[in-house]
């Protein structure tokens, strides 16, 4: 079979990571999918870096929406990030041109994750975006692959690897809150502005993105009621350990008789539970569905490799032909649902 040619707009951590992954594992994926999988395309601000890989034979581009009308190409791979502006620009260019696109752009789609849904729908391609939710864990596969025959009641976790990171090590090390956010961004863990992970606005980005996935509603960002962990101190997290408990930064959506209800803060969580033994750059989503009951998936939630694992799961999807409707159900469909917080009124 012909290779699937894919383009990749953005090459820091997580771009490296796809580069490396996909020439590592060539021989794997091939046998997986029964085509090769080839970089053609790139787009980066950077061409001298040494991205561990050998880059000389594909086509570069400083304008990643150009990138993404460049008439050889399968798939567009969007890893720059940011809500609007060229993130926007390039998945809008991709499908007018007839590209799949894969992301890990939570932001975007929390923000035109229905009207974009809409555009790849009626086109006939595929907005795949595995990697934007909660790193390597298969959370949006999980979900609407996994549990589509439930009703889920109710979906909650740690969406975001820096806080509890941070959480972690301030408890495990006594370090301070600024020295431990200093680490996560040299290993690559945060967003390119640190305040979106702990103010709590990337694991609401994300929480908006499971909702829609779990409820078959719109993505609804702004109905997320959202605080973060900068308020918390080393010693609420000894009070809290005296008390049994781990302090974590949850995003938590669920059913009530008024609408579905998202919020993102910091909660106080048994330390036995799942949640509760999750520690470091680890995820974890937990899922209630009416005939599974619960469901845990933890793991990794940001940094190179298992993001770009969840990158390349959904290139081999579009390698295979194999398409589910965006949010688990017809974009058009989706329109007409919209999520009903509580917090908004
Ligand atoms: N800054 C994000 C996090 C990256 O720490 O979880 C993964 O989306």
């Amino acid at each position: 079979a012909a290779p699937l040619k894919v383009g990749i707009a953005g090459l820091g951590t997580v771009g490296g990571g796809v580069l490396r992954l996909l020439e590592t594992q060539a021989e794997l994926l091939e046998a997986r999918c029964g085509r090769r999988i080839i970089v053609t395309a790139v787009s980066a601000r950077d061409r001298t870096k040494d991205r561990g890989t050998d880059l000389s034979a594909v086509r570069w581009y400083d304008d990643a929406s150009v990138m993404a009308t460049d008439p050889d190409l399968d798939v567009v791979v969007e890893l720059v990030g940011g809500s609007d502006g060229i993130a926007k620009r390039t998945v809008e260019a991709a499908f007018a041109h007839g590209r799949h696109v894969v992301t890990a752009n939570k932001a975007l789609l929390a923000h035109h994750g229905a009207a974009l849904a809409l555009a790849a729908e009626e086109k006939g391609l595929t907005l795949a975006y595995e990697a934007a939710v909660a790193g390597g864990i298969p959370a949006i596969k999980g979900l609407r692959e996994g549990l589509a025959g439930n009703n889920i009641r109710e979906v909650h976790g740690i969406l975001n690897g820096t806080c509890n990171y941070i959480l972690t090590e301030m408890r495990t090390t006594g370090r301070e809150f600024a020295e431990v956010l200093a680490d996560a961004q040299k290993l690559g863990y945060a967003e390119a502005d640190p305040s979106f992970d702990i103010d709590g606005i990337d694991a609401a980005h994300k929480l908006a993105v499971l909702t829609g996935v779990a409820f078959g509603v719109t993505v609804d960002f702004a109905a997320v009621h959202v605080e973060g962990i900068r308020h918390i101190s080393s010693l609420d997290i000894e009070y809290a350990q005296e008390l049994g408990y781990r302090i974590r930064l949850l995003g938590i959506a669920r059913r009530t008789d008024q609408g579905i209800e998202q919020r993102v803060h910091p909660c106080m969580v048994p330390i036995g539970s799942p949640i509760g033994a999750t520690d470091g750059v680890f995820n974890a989503v937990v899922a209630d569905g009416d005939f599974v009951d619960k469901v845990v998936l933890v793991g990794r939630g940001a940094g190179a490799g298992p993001t770009a694992s969840a990158v390349v799961a959904d290139l081999l999807d579009i390698a295979r032909g194999r398409s589910t409707p965006t949010f688990g159900v017809p974009a058009g469909r989706l329109a007409s649902l919209v999520a009903s917080p509580i917090d908004r009124r």
